[in-house]
């Protein structure tokens, strides 16, 4: 049997983990694995390489991936899907892995239907991919905000300011809520409920009330644009705010123990999958178990943030 792997979309740190556990997995079941590099743009390429165990030593703890990643457009149409089922028939692979976000589970999907056995493992730091409480990165992403905004504070404390730290997660507030509620931020603001700025307005004038005179407003990339909440804020406030966006950094570092052992889980879990002839699954991690659902379920899906949380950050964070 010849099992392929890939990572696709944007990088998360714990997908070397998963490459490491996927291509371990295959051989200790006495089959063959080749590497894809640059997702499905580099599968269109046939960028392909045969992998052994030595080829994932040391990669457990790196982040990004060793098999490089990318957003492919071609695989979008017709053409390019043609493309790549031709180069995975010529290739003679038995199996794929894919490795990424929600634009990662449609592929897998595509190339499921089209006869190729794959199994999806959820790689993004937005954590948006229903059916799995937790996606590959989401943790460290999680703790590199927070790492980020403790050092925030200390200096919106001793200028008496207030921040706004926008920080990543496309459409989705996962990130938001989750580094809000580990930060203690003051108020947060995701796409998914909007931005009720007389509610944030009247929680700064609350905190100012009481003496406090620093805040921390942690902003979703896809509930508003920075600097236009920032101004509609100072409009209506009259204080001075600064803004932050965090950026790139959210998807770099090393993965933290918590997503090494998700991938590990996940990608060991994919190739057991594959090697007892189950295919077009989504292998997620939900209520503290393995869980495995049909791929078409999972793209078809949309995972909701829950506003039980966002009140109990609200609450929390009350001065
Ligand atoms: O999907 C992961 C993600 O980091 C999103 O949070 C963000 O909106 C996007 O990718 C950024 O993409 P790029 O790296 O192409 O700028």
């Amino acid at each position: 049997m010849l099992i392929g792997v890939l990572t696709s979309g944007g990088d998360a740190p714990g997908m070397n983990a998963a490459v490491r556990a996927v291509v371990r997995t295959t051989i200790f079941h006495g089959h063959q694995v080749v590497g894809i590099r640059r997702g499905l743009h580099g599968l269109m390429q046939s960028d392909m390489f045969l992998m052994d165990t030595s080829s994932v030593a040391d990669i457990i703890y790196r982040g990004g991936t060793i098999l490089y990643t990318g957003r492919s457009d071609e695989f979008k149409t017709a053409d390019g899907q043609k493309r790549a089922f031709g180069i995975l028939r010529d290739s003679a692979i038995d199996g794929l892995v894919l490795i990424g976000g929600d634009g990662t589970v449609r592929a897998a999907k595509v190339i499921d239907d089209a006869g190729v056995p794959v199994i999806c493992v959820p790689g993004t730091i937005d954590n948006d991919i229903a059916h799995s409480d937790e996606s590959i990165g989401f943790d460290t992403a999680v703790n590199t905000i927070c790492d980020a905004v403790d050092k925030v504070r200390d200096t919106a404390e001793a200028l008496e300011r207030t921040f706004i730290v926008e920080v990543m997660g496309r459409e989705s507030g996962f990130l938001a809520l989750a580094s809000g509620v580990a930060c203690g931020a003051e108020s947060i603001m995701v796409p998914e409920f909007g931005i009720d700025y007389e509610r944030v307005c009247q929680r700064l004038r609350n905190a100012v009330a009481r003496r406090k005179r620093h805040s921390i407003i942690i902003l979703a990339e896809g509930a508003g644009n920075a600097p236009d909440v920032a101004a509609e804020i100072r409009r209506r406030t009259g204080y001075d705010l600064r803004v932050i966006t965090l950026g790139h950094i959210q998807r770099g570092g090393t993965p933290t123990a918590q997503d090494r052992v998700l991938a590990s889980t996940l990608g060991y879990q994919a190739v057991e999958l594959l090697v007892q002839g189950v295919h077009g699954k989504l292998v997620g991690h939900e209520n503290g178990k393995v869980s495995i659902v049909d791929l078409g379920v999972a793209a078809s899906s949309k995972k909701t943030l829950n506003q039980e949380s966002f009140r109990m950050a609200e609450v929390l964070s009350a001065t």
